[in-house]
């Protein structure tokens, strides 16, 4: 049985850099994980179900436990020597954690070196009725100038928790993609699934086709491509959602197939986030063999702009996304 902690270490021994940086921030990550997995399991019997008074910075209705998840996180990092700041889909500004010496936006040699996105709580719409839900994280390390804003090619490490019938850690340091399974006895996560490779091509399409009426002609054009009947090449794919990126994902990354959320006509940059959800998820795709991309681009080559800035996503198996990618740049 390899820990995540052995894990970890063993993989930034290959690359001589960082292991105890990544180590302790992962440490965080799975504590507050652990809590959220806690947390939600009694949410029932608590007063942790529902929503808030609040909006996100996003317009969205801040459900109970998208405060707690985001709350949990912030707690694990608030007292940390390496990361300065925390950027989260349920804080409207970033997170700069004060240093014991006083609060220093400026980072220190030693000291801050890292910035921490979370989408702390994905999939809010399944909390009230015992879905799966998920976190993601991306870990980026502050340039010499403290800009924490860069392409999802320079991710130190990013994956996602799932919270399922198991919970499950998945990462990536840039070395293949591992997936750990939360023991519960120990409390412990150990490897059960190393080198996870997407296969080339699935089954699966996954998407809100409640949104048909507002995508462009040739985003109706992939998905009838997926739901049309050709033998050759496995078609029809079956339809999978369940309203949390995370699973969707996570089904894709081990039987194959893509998971899209395009923009529409009236909002073309879509809905989901390139910092906590599409970087750190196609960051974890191509370490896989597979594909992030926006239809046109590749996600992980995009400079961001803004903490909170939204991209069309279209992520899965390297055959499948070209093919929606072809058609998607079709005249
Ligand atoms: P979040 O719960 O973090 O706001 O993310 C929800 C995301 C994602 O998990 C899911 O795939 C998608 O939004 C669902 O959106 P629709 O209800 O529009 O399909
Ligand atoms: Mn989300
Ligand atoms: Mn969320």
């Amino acid at each position: 049985m390899i820990s995540l902690t052995r894990h970890i270490l063993d993989q930034q021994q290959l690359k001589a850099d960082g292991a105890a940086d990544l180590s302790a921030i992962m440490n965080g990550i799975v504590s507050a994980g652990k809590k959220i997995v806690r947390d939600l399991s009694a949410a029932g019997l608590t007063d942790r179900l529902g929503t808030t008074d609040e909006r996100n910075v996003h317009g969205e209705q801040v459900q109970r436990m998208d405060a707690r998840a985001n709350a949990l996180f912030v707690e694990a990092f608030q007292d940390s020597t390496i990361v300065q700041i925390v950027v989260s889909e349920e804080m409207d500004e970033p997170f700069v954690v004060a240093h014991a010496e006083g609060a220093c936006p400026e980072p220190v040699e030693g000291s801050g070196k890292f910035a921490v996105f979370f989408d702390p709580l994905d999939g809010s719409s399944n909390i009230d009725v015992n879905g799966s839900l998920g976190s993601i994280f991306s870990i980026h390390r502050l340039d010499p100038a403290g800009n924490f804003l860069k392409t999802g090619c320079e991710q130190v490490a990013a994956g996602y928790l799932l919270y399922g019938t198991a919970t499950i850690l998945v990462y990536t340091c840039g070395e293949g993609v591992h997936q750990f399974t939360l023991e519960p006895e120990s409390g412990e996560f150990f490897l059960s699934a190393s080198n996870i490779q997407i296969p080339a091509s699935g089954k699966i399409y996954s998407v809100n086709e409640g949104n048909r009426y507002k995508w462009s002609k040739n985003m109706v054009k992939v998905v009838d491509h997926f739901q049309a009947h050709d033998e050759a090449t496995g078609r029809p794919y079956s339809s999978r959602y369940t309203g949390c990126l995370v699973a969707d994902v996570h089904r894709i990354l081990l039987k194959g197939g893509l998971y899209l959320y395009p923009g529409d006509v009236q909002k073309p940059e879509g809905k989901l986030r390139l910092m906590y959800e599409a970087a750190p998820l196609s960051f974890v795709a191509e370490q896989a063999g597979g594909i992030g991309s926006t239809g046109v681009e590749r996600i992980s080559t995009i400079h961001p702009k803004t903490p909170h800035q939204c991209v069309p996503l279209i992520i899965g198996s390297r055959e499948d996304v070209e093919a929606a990618e072809q058609l998607l740049i079709r005249e």
